[in-house]
């Protein structure tokens, strides 16, 4: 008995100590508590994991001339260790990013210095605004018949709430809205990538994260007017882009169009993710253990490029390997029908 609350006592102090000057609120009620709870035993767990596996997280470059991929935010972080991976394969990078001026020196440098062969190109895409998405989809489509590689990458973490210009939850509208329109409207290319296919399929990938376990969707108050916690709105919107790869893999295999869709948890990894929801007490602590953005970067690399992997769409991967994710046919489907309604996506397979 005095073990237990011991231990209670102790869990109490490290609670405070790590809220104390976290830039992360505190829970205020039961309900914030569970969740955050639930979020930090799922990221306790996918750290784990990534330690577990750490020599299984390896990807193989393989050189694609001529091939086209499109990434999402990758000016810093993850995306950007993973643009430079797919320059070093030759191919063809689109960046949809919100300040293209700022970046492209740093890729034109790179392209230099590095003598990488493949080509960049960037142009603006905020996925907040849908409007932006449907420009940028219009540019892309402009210049590129065909799309090899789809990496919706951009994504914020336990901001505070906000609404968009058109009316949806923050979170939710840079993490998942933004790229499910993206997506769709970017089909045409992409199937036009899988009829030629020569290789491989072409490969749609939902950058997600392990946390998405920790959620439930909830379509009475999706757009979260009723109850905001950071925390469940950015599990939620994770758990929305595992439901749109399972669904959207299964359309593209009944139509045969030679296209595979993957969620990928890239592991816990150091980047300014996390400046809503750090402890102020230890910030070296991430820096020591979490993964680099490189090493974040290659569960990514790899779905986009490994033959093993051929025929396995709709597999949500970690560590460079298949891992179990939250999975429900029906909660899939809701969920895309549901993203299509309040998007107006009349045929999202046009
Ligand atoms: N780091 C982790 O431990 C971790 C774990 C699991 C999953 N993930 C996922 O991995 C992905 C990349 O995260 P990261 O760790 O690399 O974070 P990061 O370093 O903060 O980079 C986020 C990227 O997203 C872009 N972005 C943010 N809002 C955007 C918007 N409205 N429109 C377009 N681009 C936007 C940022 O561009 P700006 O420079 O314009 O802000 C930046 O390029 C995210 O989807 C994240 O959820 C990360």
């Amino acid at each position: 008995m005095l073990l237990i609350l011991l231990l209670l006592s102790l869990l109490v102090v490290l609670f405070i100590l790590y809220y104390g000057r976290s830039s992360k609120r505190m829970p205020r009620n039961w309900r914030e508590f569970t969740i955050e709870l639930k979020y930090q035993y799922y990221g306790g767990m996918g750290f784990l994991a990534d330690v577990l596996m750490k020599f299984k997280n390896h990807e193989d470059l393989v050189l694609k001339p001529g091939k086209v991929a499109i990434v999402t935010g990758g000016n810093r972080g993850i995306g950007f260790e993973v643009v430079k991976k797919l320059l070093l394969c030759d191919m063809t990078v689109v960046l949809g990013v919100r300040n293209p001026e700022i970046v492209k020196k740093t890729f034109e440098d790179i392209c230099k210095a590095e003598q990488r062969k493949g080509k960049v190109v960037i142009e603006t895409c905020d996925t907040a605004k849908m409007e932006s998405v449907e420009n940028f989809a219009k540019k892309v489509q402009e210049r590129f018949s065909e799309i090899h590689v789809l990496i919706n990458n951009a994504g914020v973490m336990c901001t505070p709430y906000s609404k968009t210009k058109d009316g949806f939850e923050s979170q939710m509208a840079i993490n998942h809205l933004g790229h499910f329109l993206l997506t769709h409207l970017l089909m045409p290319q992409l199937k036009a990538g899988g009829l030629k296919n020569d290789s491989q399929n072409v490969r749609i990938l939902n950058v997600s994260s392990c946390v998405h376990k920790a959620a439930k969707m909830d379509y009475d108050d999706f757009h979260m007017e009723k109850f905001y916690y950071p925390v469940d709105s950015y599990n939620k919107s994770k758990l929305a882009q595992v439901y749109f790869t399972q669904h959207l893999d299964e359309l593209c295999r009944m139509s045969h169009l030679n296209i595979q869709v993957h969620s990928i948890h890239p592991g816990i990894v150091h980047t300014d993710l996390f400046q809503n929801c750090s402890s102020g007490y230890f910030p070296w602590i991430q820096k020591l253990f979490y993964k680099t953005a490189e090493q974040g970067s290659r569960t990514i690399v790899h779905a986009a490029m490994s033959p093993k992997l051929e025929g396995h769409g709709g597999t949500y991967l970690s560590n460079c390997r298949i891992a179990k994710a939250t999975r429900n046919q029906n909660e899939s489907r809701k969920l895309f029908e549901y993203s299509c309604e309040i998007l107006h996506v009349k045929d999202f397979m046009k």
